[in-house]
């Protein structure tokens, strides 16, 4: 039995009051649910007052973006040891948003999945094919690609910490949910590329979340596909209602 996890990707939104306020208003609406793996991803800048407010709670915490190494001269960067520091659990890893705008290589989302093991983290791994590679039909291609090379040296054992992400670029923000079938083709195939890779039983066990204008209105269609095992949610994220409407689909 896989644990659904759903994840609020609160992306470059919420200063501190406002990210505060969110998370108070979600706690209540979601404190009573149960079988349900529950995260949000502030900014940086947010994290520490966001881990003050859900201690205790059913609310895991997660950074955005991680960097590979430790410490040292890397201006800017932000460490797993220290995201575990400030209260995360979970660290997303190459969204697509980072491999389209910030340079992200399936060679550094490895370096970065690694890292965040080692650091303590469980690693939302994204992967998802673009509008344009999805017309050219190679959508699984892509896919095959993103997760062999995301997962390089990673063991089984090490899987058990890693949680994929798939989110078609062409469905993010862009109010155009993948349908449940197109959905869970790719759940389906990315779960027998795991077990290509790994084996059976390492497969049975990931959660592959879904990404892509998640709402209230269509997630229980998700959710009751076999190989959809949550959701990353970016818009419907950031208002506790609607994001508390995704947490509680089963109700
Ligand atoms: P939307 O839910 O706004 O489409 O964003 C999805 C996403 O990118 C989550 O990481």
């Amino acid at each position: 039995m896989r644990t659904p996890v759903i994840a609020g990707n609160w992306k470059l939104f919420k200063k501190q009051g406002d990210a505060v306020a969110l998370v108070e208003g979600l706690i209540p609406l979601v404190k009573d649910t149960v079988g349900v793996e529950i995260v949000v991803a502030p900014v940086f800048t947010s994290l520490s007052a966001v881990c003050e407010k859900i201690s205790g709670t059913n609310i895991n915490l997660s950074a955005q973006n991680c960097y590979w190494e430790e410490e040292g001269a890397f201006t800017g960067e932000i460490a797993p040891g220290m995201l575990a520091d400030a209260g995360c659990s979970h660290v997303i890893i190459g969204h697509s948003e980072r491999r389209q705008y910030f340079g992200e290589t399936d060679e550094t989302v490895n370096k970065k999945i690694k890292a965040a093991l080692k650091g303590g983290l469980v690693a939302i791994f994204c992967i998802g094919e673009t509008l344009a590679q999805r017309e050219a039909d190679s959508t699984f291609d892509v896919l095959r690609t993103q997760v062999t090379d995301g997962l390089a040296g990673i063991t089984a054992a090490e899987l058990a910490k890693i949680i994929i992400a798939y989110e078609p670029v062409w469905a993010i923000g862009t109010g155009k949910t993948a349908s449940d079938d197109q959905a869970e083709e790719a759940h389906a195939f990315i779960r027998g590329l795991v077990t290509g890779l790994y084996d059976q039983g390492t497969a049975d066990a990931i959660r592959i979340l879904y990404g892509g204008s998640v709402k209230p209105e269509n997630v229980k269609g998700l959710m009751s596909r076999p190989n959809i095992d949550g959701a990353l949610v970016g818009g419907a994220s950031l208002k506790a209602d609607s994001f508390a409407g995704i947490v509680n689909f089963q109700k």
